[in-house]
């Protein structure tokens, strides 16, 4: 297994781009399942996870060739609608499978991935939205078995115990474009990658309205057909590359169309007194180097709220800025599994239930410590603690940071970081000598 080794202390200057948004992509890979024509897809991350996604299509039937590293052409002309557990357990995105399946073909039968760490995650409003399409669904030995041969339009509330849910609104808009007549989801999830999700289902030739609102109304059982589509950059890439420049006091140009950023975290940005500005075109530039940052209060809530996928990078973050900071969890409330490692690394952060009391200091420095990464963003919250800290990091379980980070250390290495990957025999290895 990688480890990766980051020498800390270097401040980091220059440009880097921003993948394209994982969490865009991957529905958008699965919506191409609607369709049995071809459909060219763009700005696609180059991440384990969509490799991943890419098996579990192939699996199924669907034809999948690179015409580049980031562009690939996806025909979905004869598929079978079930998805076994070897595929979906290494996934939960796989879940969408099941929308995607209903809507082309009306019936699915998708495996139930296991347990997630960073929380228990049911779907149990995926499922109320199908029932609600008139779908019959059993839990049949791991499988979810959904039979939508009669789906008929219907009024559908999202809204759950936190609020809309992102991949439950993917999988209940996809159903209903196979169902007969309207559908409207009130309470659905607007969330940027919905919205580059709902605008390439338009281009594939489905009727859907409000999108952007947390009121979708979709046109049932209108033919889908291929298309080329461009996904959005990746707001999370961008949000921790400008957590990055503030946290080693350089100065970073950020591209690749990730303009999403929502005005929540530049609001946060703003009240701690960083120099963030997006330009007109999209890029971001954030200027670490002559602040005096000020402690802040976050709470994670869905779009147009603050993130959770930056909650751990900003807890990072505002570990380094002096003075008191609450960061609250309103998604996952456990998601809280880097606190400890950054408490190794002398940060003094207290959890209560499902806040984190932050107690930042400009002036006491990080020391870097063996940390172990236990989520994609606990990683990616590990590396800018590790890239502002005295001493070496070393990161372990690091695969959890590829999943979601295309080229991470290369980029970061690109803005001069001291980066490297060595694995875990090679350090046992060392140690031995
Ligand atoms: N929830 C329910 N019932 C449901 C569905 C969700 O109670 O039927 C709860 C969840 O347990 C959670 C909240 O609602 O507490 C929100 O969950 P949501 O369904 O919105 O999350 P998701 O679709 O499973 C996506 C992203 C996550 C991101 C969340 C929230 C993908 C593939 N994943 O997950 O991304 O944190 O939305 O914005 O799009 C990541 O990239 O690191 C990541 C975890």
């Amino acid at each position: 297994m990688e480890v990766a080794r980051i020498i800390g202390g270097r401040e980091l200057h220059g440009e880097v781009w921003v993948s394209g948004s994982k969490n865009a992509c991957l529905p958008i890979l699965v919506a191409c399942l609607l369709t049995e024509e071809e459909c060219i897809i763009e700005n696609v991350p180059n991440l384990s996870d969509i490799r991943l996604i890419l098996d579990i299509l192939r699996n199924v039937g669907v034809n999948i060739e690179y015409i580049d590293t980031h562009t690939l052409k996806v025909c979905a002309a004869a598929i079978n609608p079930h998805a076994p557990y070897d595929a979906v357990k290494k996934m939960r995105a796989s879940v969408c499978l099941m929308g995607a399946f209903l809507g082309r073909i009306g019936r699915s039968s998708v495996s139930l991935p296991g347990g997630c760490i960073i929380g228990q995650r049911p779907i149990d409003l995926h499922i109320k939205g199908f029932k609600k399409l008139g779908c019959t669904v059993e839990m049949k030995n791991g499988y979810l078995e959904v039979d939508g041969s009669n789906m008929v339009g219907s009024r559908i509330f999202l809204g759950g115990r936190y609020g809309s849910t992102v991949t439950g609104t993917a999988n209940v808009l996809m159903a209903a474009l196979g169902a007969q007549g309207v559908t409207i989801i009130e309470s659905a999830a607007y969330e940027p990658e919905i919205v580059d999700l709902c605008l390439f289902l338009r281009r594939q030739g489905a009727i859907i309205g409000g999108i952007g609102t947390s009121m979708l109304t979709i046109e049932g059982r209108h033919k889908l057909h291929g298309c080329r589509y461009r996904v959005i950059g990746d707001r999370v890439e961008a949000g921790t590359f400008i957590c990055a420049a503030l946290m080693t006091r350089g100065r970073i140009t950020i591209r690749g169309n990730a303009q999403n950023v929502s005005s929540a975290v530049y609001d946060k940005l703003e009240e701690i007194g960083a120099d963030v500005r997006e330009l007109e075109d999209g890029t971001i530039v954030a200027d670490g180097t002559k602040q005096n940052l000020r402690s802040t209060e976050i709470i994670t809530l869905p779009y147009p709220g603050f993130p959770t996928d930056l909650q751990a990078q900003f807890c990072a973050l505002l570990s380094c800025v002096d003075g008191i900071s609450v960061v609250s969890e309103r998604i996952y409330p456990t998601r809280f599994m880097h606190i400890p490692e950054l408490n190794r690394m002398g940060a003094s952060i207290m959890l209560e239930e499902s806040h984190a009391i932050i107690h930042g200091s400009s002036s006491r420095k990080l020391t870097g410590a063996q940390l172990m990464a236990s989520d994609l963003r606990a990683s990616a919250a590990l590396y800018l603690a590790g890239l502002c800290a005295e001493n070496e990091t070393l990161i372990h379980r690091i695969y959890h940071l590829d999943r979601g980070y295309e080229n991470f250390d290369e980029k970061l290495r690109s803005l001069g970081a001291n980066i490297e990957r060595t694995t875990e025999t090679d350090l046992e290895r060392c140690e031995l000598n």
